[in-house]
């Protein structure tokens, strides 16, 4: 079914106004999709309708927000990205004694665990503090679980050796009934956290920022809204990977970052960008 542009605009406007969660900026395509999927789920043709719903009933937004963003993640994604972290970004957080790191749209904390576990491998998890963020507080508390699908842990041993990993497998979680549960140790120095990258502000100062697969989903003036926000939450010199289907390149912000893998989308804040974060923290344009 075709989605009516202007029944759209209204009810991502009432969403907006009512819950403070936007998606108007979100690609026209995607979100249509997830729309359609919304409407089969409350059996209706009209979002004016399930608009009106909502408003009613406040509760339902709860079942509405997993349709409007999508939490498929796996772990070691993209391995060749988790082996370009060991080789270009684990040498420079060797040399901190602390240092930060966030996990921009984090999902179900697949993409965390594969951070925590390479970190343990380096012998550099203790000097972390990852904040791991997402709009959906659902996937956030699934995420700070830690407990898996045993059958999801093919992919898991799979991506996990070919990303470099240096162990067994399942030295790192422990199965029963059904499910793999991770050492929970992985996840101490991990902070979750609702924070929308459409509207909140910047929180942190991170040696690492991970925003992968999340940007894919905004429009060009949101990804931008995201590329200054983390300009000003990185660190000096601090590291941004996003996802292989994302490109920082048509960013006003891709002036403020060397290129340190082109392929596997992993970026550094130039030597001389302090300038530029200070300026975005006070509100001046750059
Ligand atoms: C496809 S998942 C990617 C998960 C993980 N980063 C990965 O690469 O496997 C996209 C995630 O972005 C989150 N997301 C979507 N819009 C967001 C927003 N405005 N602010 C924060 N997170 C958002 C979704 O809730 C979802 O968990």
């Amino acid at each position: 079914m075709s989605i009516d542009p202007i029944e759209r605009h209204l009810f991502l406007e009432g969403i907006f106004l009512r819950f403070g969660h936007d998606f108007r900026l979100y690609a026209e395509a995607s979100l249509n999709r997830r729309l359609n999927s919304l409407l089969t789920r409350f059996q209706t043709d009209s979002l004016l309708k399930l608009l009106q719903r909502i408003l009613e009933t406040p509760a339902l937004f709860r079942d509405v927000l997993p349709f409007l963003t999508i939490n498929t993640s796996e772990f070691f994604r993209d391995p060749t990205f988790f082996r370009a972290l060991r080789e270009n970004v684990v040498p420079v957080l060797k040399t901190y004694s602390k240092f930060t790191i966030w996990v921009a749209g984090c999902s179900t904390g697949e993409e965390v665990l594969s951070l925590a576990i390479l970190l343990k491998e380096e012998n550099l998890l203790k000097r972390a503090i990852i904040h791991a963020t997402d709009i959906n507080a659902q996937a956030i508390k699934r995420a700070s679980e830690g407990i898996y699908e045993l059958s999801t842990m093919q992919t898991y041993n799979r991506n996990y050796t070919s990303a470099g990993g240096t162990k067994n497998p399942s030295d790192y979680y422990t199965a029963e009934y059904g499910l793999a549960r991770f050492d929970p140790a992985l996840l101490e120095n991990v902070v979750f956290s609702e924070h929308n990258l459409a509207t909140d502000a910047a929180f942190v100062e991170a040696h690492l920022i991970l925003c992968r697969n999340v940007l894919i989903y905004f429009n060009r003036d949101l990804q931008d809204r995201v590329f200054d926000l983390f300009t000003s939450s990185l660190a000096y010199k601090g590291f941004l990977g996003i996802g292989s289907k994302e490109s920082m390149r048509f960013s006003p912000s891709a002036t403020h970052y060397e290129t340190i893998d082109q392929d596997l989308k992993i970026y550094a804040l130039r030597s001389d960008s302090a300038t530029v974060r200070n300026q975005i923290n006070r509100g001046v344009q750059p």
